[in-house]
């Protein structure tokens, strides 16, 4: 399968010519000349000639005046760059901007049709290159917000007329060195009800899609748009959509790459480059139409296609091998009367709108009934999600490019014969009846238990207000972070989900407590983390936490599914995942087979991104603090999924000067700033990371493994490094899975040593470590790690201090 890279365009070396001139405006007669920039009012943003290393190949732009490397947002000449270096810029007495090559010759022109009488150009904080006329201040000439290169920036819009047709849209660069126009095209299709699209010339390649009152409908990571005030306007002429920024501290860029994704950056006030908060399209499901007709695409799901109930694949044997493209057909017709039903599927990305009809101020119920009047009506849904939902999007015929979000979504009724749901439901009268006395009598049984159990722990209550059930409603003071409604579950429950925490259901001990298996009533598989009690947070602060944490959600961490305050209890519960976790497969003489090189790659990929989400998208920022194989859990496709993460936040709270009296870490995982003096920030979570790829690609525990020198496992990496024989690293099973691919292993092998180096400034951040591992970005040298010599007993390293590796340790340091 084809996988999706994540490409970046941020570390180009851009070479601007030295200039020693700035301007702030510039008037009829004045000129800016090659070696000369426009700035604007409080320095942001600088307007200039530049070029990428050739100087006969010179841009006229603007770009950001601090950050460095280089990034342009806006280019004029991006089609016909001047030859040599002295371009001039001039603003003619009509207030025509237009580019001037050394021989007079007009290589560029804004082309403005009104005349102004005294014009004058100038760059604005926002980032647009202005001509206004000084008589009317107010009157915009021309701007270079109306004219977008392959960058939205906040205040710029894209627009399409809807009477004329004509639209303004990014617009690739042929590559990251040439700018000239590319293959592809991001703007607003005005067919039917509005909605962004990525083309290739004229191929629709991903719907970013229509509008949903808060954001794109194919847009999940609802986290990251807090930050943003993203509008899309609708009005009797036009179509149009941009952002503003909410916290003015934040410095975002979204563009169209040369591969034609698009990518939202923001600056990190840490490093001071770009982070890659959001890219689109991401995985296969976002390719348009990949499932064909009447069908879903999930990709948590294999095969990633499915028909919606009622429906069937058109061609079985076509399915069966993957090609989708013909979609599915109806199994039953359609009644075409009011006994046809809709059923509901949540958390999709609404079909292609292109040919749907809307109206704002229908309801619901009314849009059902609208719907079932008409025979070609299949599908409707809210056209907006806030406020409980209004207005009525419907679709005709075949509804195409559905699918499941990550998180996020919205609810979709497809229109179904009655017959489907008789079908279903309605078969077997026997068989129904049994089910039926047979959940009577479960559910007696539950009750029964439950009520026993309840009084149980009455009588064990000494403080009766410790029982309080928290519920959301209880306290909304927090109203921003309640986007997700976190389950609280009663002691109860989750007593006879885990037979009362019974050792056979028990999973293993992580740092903060035993985990449990558990079934709910609905049969769904949960693991229960029980927390033991260090922290004097009070159950109202914990479920705040834990609602912070829930709303953290990405496919590489494990789902939290609720929690449970009671007693003196604190429970999380999670969803299971039936392959337990990495240790569980490396480290087993067995199992290890089981995990090819292809996978274990995928995996130290997937762990990357997950780590990559917690340190950098949402504006909590997670360090994880105990990281390591035991904690990356896999689920029944082998993906990894982080679990634990904000744990110790919401244990101990975020200690925000980093450094902490409580060391909670394992040995083998723990950097050596964190383990000697308590001293954590994301690079001590990268420290980990490099010890997990190095275990994953050796199959050795850091701190078990004892060469002839006594070293480490990182020692010993380090040491065939420096000998130039860094594959010997590879694992003895592995080894047949990994011909053909040395060099991946190889870079992998650098990035784990680049990782777990002795400085935390020396190790790369996450987001540089995920640009490495996909091969976009060089890998510098790595300089000797963090690695302890020592005398080894034969047994087990050197744990005496502790007689379980695996197990988290808390140290209580005075200071
Ligand atoms: C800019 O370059 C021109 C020649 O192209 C030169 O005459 C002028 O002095 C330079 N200006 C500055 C400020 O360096
Ligand atoms: C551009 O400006 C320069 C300097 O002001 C002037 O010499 C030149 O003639 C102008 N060219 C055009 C095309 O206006
Ligand atoms: C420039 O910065 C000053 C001081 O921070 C601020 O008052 C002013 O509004 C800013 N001007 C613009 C155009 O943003
Ligand atoms: C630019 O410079 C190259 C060589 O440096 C020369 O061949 C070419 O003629 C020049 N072009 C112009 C427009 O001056
Ligand atoms: C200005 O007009 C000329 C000729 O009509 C055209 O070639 C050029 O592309 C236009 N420039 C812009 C920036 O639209
Ligand atoms: C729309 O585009 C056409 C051709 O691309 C152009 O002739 C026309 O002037 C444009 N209309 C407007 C209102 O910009
Ligand atoms: C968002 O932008 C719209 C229009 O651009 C404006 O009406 C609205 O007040 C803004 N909302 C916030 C919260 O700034
Ligand atoms: C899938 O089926 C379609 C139409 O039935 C056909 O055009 C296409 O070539 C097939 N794709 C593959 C990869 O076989
Ligand atoms: C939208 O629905 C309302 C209420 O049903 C109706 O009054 C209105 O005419 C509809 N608008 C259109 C354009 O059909
Ligand atoms: C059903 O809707 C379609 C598409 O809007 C329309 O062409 C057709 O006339 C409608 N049929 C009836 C019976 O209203």
């Amino acid at each position: 399968m084809e996988s999706f890279k994540v490409l970046v365009y941020c570390f180009l070396v851009f070479h601007f010519i030295p200039t020693s001139n700035t301007l702030e405006t510039i008037v009829p007669g004045q000129s800016l000349k090659h070696n000369e920039t426009l700035i604007s009012t409080n320095e942001t943003f600088e307007a200039g000639f530049f070029n990428f290393g050739d100087s006969n190949i010179q841009y006229f732009g603007i770009w950001y005046k601090d950050i460095s490397p280089k990034t342009p947002v806006w280019i004029a000449n991006r089609d016909v760059p001047l030859g040599n270096s002295s371009g001039v810029l001039n603003l003619t007495d009509k207030g025509t901007l237009v580019i001037v090559d050394s021989k007079e010759v007009m290589i560029w022109s804004s082309n403005t049709s009104t005349t102004a009488v005294k014009p004058s150009l100038q760059l604005l904080e926002t980032g647009n290159l202005v001509v206004k006329d000084e008589i009317d201040p107010d009157k915009i000439l021309w701007q270079s917000f109306d004219l977008p290169s392959d960058t939205l920036i906040p205040g710029m819009r894209i627009r399409s007329n809807l009477l004329t047709g004509n639209y303004t849209s990014l617009v690739s660069w042929r590559d990251t060195q040439d700018p000239a126009t590319g293959l592809y095209s991001y703007h607003i299709d005005i067919n039917g009800y509005p909605q962004v699209v990525i083309k290739k010339r004229n191929t629709l390649l991903f719907r970013v899609g229509s509008w949903n009152g808060n954001f794109l409908s194919g847009i999940s990571s609802t986290t990251l748009y807090k930050s943003f005030n993203i509008s899309f306007v609708i009005t009797e002429k036009e179509v149009s959509y941009g952002y503003e920024l909410l916290d003015k501290s934040i410095v975002s860029r979204y563009m169209l790459t040369p591969i034609g994704q698009v990518s939202r950056y923001m600056l990190s006030d840490q490093t001071k480059s770009w982070q890659l908060v959001f890219v689109g399209p991401s995985d296969q499901c976002d390719n348009y139409a990949l499932c064909g007709a009447n069908s879903n695409c999930d990709i948590d799901n294999s095969p990633i296609c499915e028909c919606f109930k009622g429906f069937i694949p058109k061609s079985q044997e076509k399915w069966s091998s993957q090609n989708w493209t013909d979609g599915c057909v109806r199994r039953v017709q359609l009644d075409c009367d009011n006994r046809d039903r809709f059923l509901k599927r949540m958390g999709m990305k609404l079909p292609d709108t292109s040919k749907s009809w809307f109206n704002k101020s229908m309801n619901l119920e009314e849009c059902e009934r609208f719907c079932i009047r008409n025979c070609s009506c299949t599908a409707y849904a809210n056209l907006d999600v806030r406020d409980g939902g209004s207005g009525c999007l419907l679709w005709f015929n075949n509804i195409l490019d559905v699918r499941k979000l990550p998180s996020g979504g919205q609810d979709l009724y497809i229109r179904v014969a009655a017959s489907e749901l008789d079908h279903s439901t309605g078969l077997n009268k026997k068989k129904l009846a049994g089910i039926l006395v047979g959940c009577i009598l479960f559910i007696a049984i539950m009750v029964i238990l439950g009520v026993a159990i309840h009084r149980n722990q009455r009588r064990k209550l000494e403080n009766p207000e410790q029982n309080q059930v928290f519920s959301l409603s209880n306290h909304t003071d927090n109203k921003k972070n309640e986007d997700i409604d976190i389950p609280i579950f009663e002691l109860s429950t989750i007593a006879i989900a885990t037979n009362n925490f019974s050792i056979d259901n028990k999973l293993g001990q992580g740092g903060f407590g035993p985990v449990y298996k558990g079934k709910l009533e609905n049969g769904q598989d949960i693991a229960v983390k029980r927390l033991c009690n260090t922290s004097g947070q009070g159950p109202k602060e914990f479920i705040n936490e834990v609602k912070l944490i829930a709303n953290l959600q990405h496919r590489n961490l494990v789902k939290l599914l609720g929690c449970c305050v009671q007693n003196d209890e604190k429970l999380l519960i999670y969803e299971f995942m039936i392959n337990r976790s990495l240790d569980y497969f490396i480290f087993d003489q067995t199992r290890k087979s089981l995990l090819n090189w292809t996978r274990r790659f995928q995996v130290i990929c997937g762990i990357a991104r997950g780590l990559l989400y917690l340190h950098e998208d949402s504006r909590l920022r997670i360090i994880h603090r105990d990281l390591k194989t035991s904690n990356i859990l896999l689920d029944e496709n082998m993906n990894p999924k982080i679990s634990d993460f904000g744990l110790a936040r919401t244990l101990w709270g975020d200690e925000a000067e980093g450094e902490t009296r409580r060391i909670v870490g394992t040995y083998g995982y723990m950097s050596p700033e964190f383990a000697t003096r308590g001293f954590f920030s994301v690079k001590s979570d990268v420290f980990s990371f490099g010890v997990i790829i190095l275990e994953t690609i050796s199959g050795n525990k850091n701190r078990e493994y004892c060469d002839y020198d006594d070293l480490d496992l990182l020692g010993y990496a380090w040491r065939l490094w420096s000998e130039t024989t860094p594959l010997e690293l590879i694992e003895e099973s592995l080894r047949d899975s990994t011909v053909g691919a040395e060099a991946e292993i190889l870079r992998c092998i650098q990035i784990g040593l680049l990782c777990v180096q002795e400085k935390a400034d020396d190790r790369p951040d996450m987001s540089a470590a995920v640009l490495m591992l996909n091969g976009e970005k060089a890998l510098p040298n790595p300089k000797e790690p963090a690695f302890y010599p020592r005398q080894c007993d034969s047994s087990s390293g050197t744990s005496n201090l502790h007689s379980n590796n695996d197990v988290s340790m808390t140290l209580l340091q005075g200071r």
